[in-house]
C-alpha cells in the first residue's frame, strides 16, 4: 500500500465504523435535570480520562517502537511530531484518535499487520480490556444513580473487558459512538474532529495526505 493512500484508507475505515463521522453530531443535553446533569458530567469526565489513557499509552508505545523498526509501511515520525505541537484537549485527542486508527488500520481492513502493529498489539489489547473493565464500573454506577437500565450494553462492555480477538480494537474505536447511542446525555468529546475535517477538506499539511 502506498504511503499516500493511508489517510484515505483511515478515513474510509472510520467512516465504515457505523457512520461514525456523520452520526457523531452534538446533541442537546439541556433537557437533563440538574442533579443528573452533574452526575453525567462527572461520568463523561471519568470515561474520557480512561479513553484518553489508551490513546496516550498506545501512541507512546508506537512512537518508541517505530524508532527501532525499518518498516516502510509504518507511520511517519512527522505525525508524532505534529501531535506534540497540538494544544487543546479535543484537538489533541481527535488527532491522537486519528493516529491510533492509522496505526491499527490494517486490522480494520483485515490485512496482515506490519511489524509496528505486531509489536504494539498485545499491549494495546491489555490497555483496552482494562479500559472496558474500568469504564463498566462508572457506567453501572451512573445507571444506578440515574435510574436507568442498559443490560445489553453493560453485558457487551463486560464481554469486551475479557475479549482477546482483534475486534477489541474496533470496539474501542466505536465506543464513543455506541455510548452516545445508548445514553445520549453521555456525549464524549468529538474524537472524529480531525477525521471529519480531513474528509471535508479543511485539514491541511500532512493530515490531508
Ligand atoms: C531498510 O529497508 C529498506 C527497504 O526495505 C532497505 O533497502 C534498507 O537496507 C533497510 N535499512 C536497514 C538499516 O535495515
Ligand atoms: C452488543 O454487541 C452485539 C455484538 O457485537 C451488537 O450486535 C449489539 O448491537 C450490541 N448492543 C449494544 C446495546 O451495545
Amino acid at each position: 500500500m502506498a504511503r499516500s493512500e493511508r489517510p484515505k484508507l483511515v478515513i474510509s475505515l472510520l467512516w465504515s465504523l457505523g457512520g461514525l463521522l456523520i452520526s457523531l453530531t452534538p446533541t442537546d443535553s439541556a433537557q437533563i435535570p440538574g442533579r443528573s446533569l452533574s452526575q453525567s458530567h462527572f461520568t463523561v469526565q471519568a470515561v474520557e480520562r480512561l479513553y484518553n489513557k489508551v490513546l496516550d499509552s498506545t501512541i507512546e508505545d508506537a512512537r518508541l517502537r517505530r524508532q527501532h523498526l525499518n518498516d516502510s509501511d509504518a507511520i511517519d515520525q512527522q505525525y508524532f511530531d505534529n501531535l506534540d505541537t497540538i494544544t487543546g484537549n479535543e484537538d489533541y485527542y481527535s488527532t491522537a484518535y486519528y493516529i491510533f486508527a492509522w496505526i491499527n488500520s490494517q486490522l480494520m481492513a483485515h490485512q496482515p499487520a506490519d511489524k509496528l502493529l505486531e509489536e504494539i498489539l498485545p499491549g494495546e489489547k491489555v490497555l483496552i480490556r482494562n479500559f472496558f473493565a474500568r469504564v463498566k464500573v462508572h457506567l453501572v454506577k451512573y445507571l444506578q444513580v440515574s435510574h436507568q437500565n442498559r443490560p445489553e450494553f453493560i453485558a457487551n462492555v463486560t464481554r469486551l473487558a475479557g475479549e482477546t480477538e482483534d475486534l477489541l480494537i474496533e470496539s474501542y474505536l466505536r465506543f464513543p459512538h455506541n455510548l452516545q447511542s445508548q445514553l445520549p446525555e453521555l456525549q464524549l468529546m468529538d474524537y472524529t474532529k480531525l477525521a471529519k475535517s480531513i474528509f471535508e477538506g479543511i485539514a491541511t499539511g500532512i493530515w490531508s495526505g
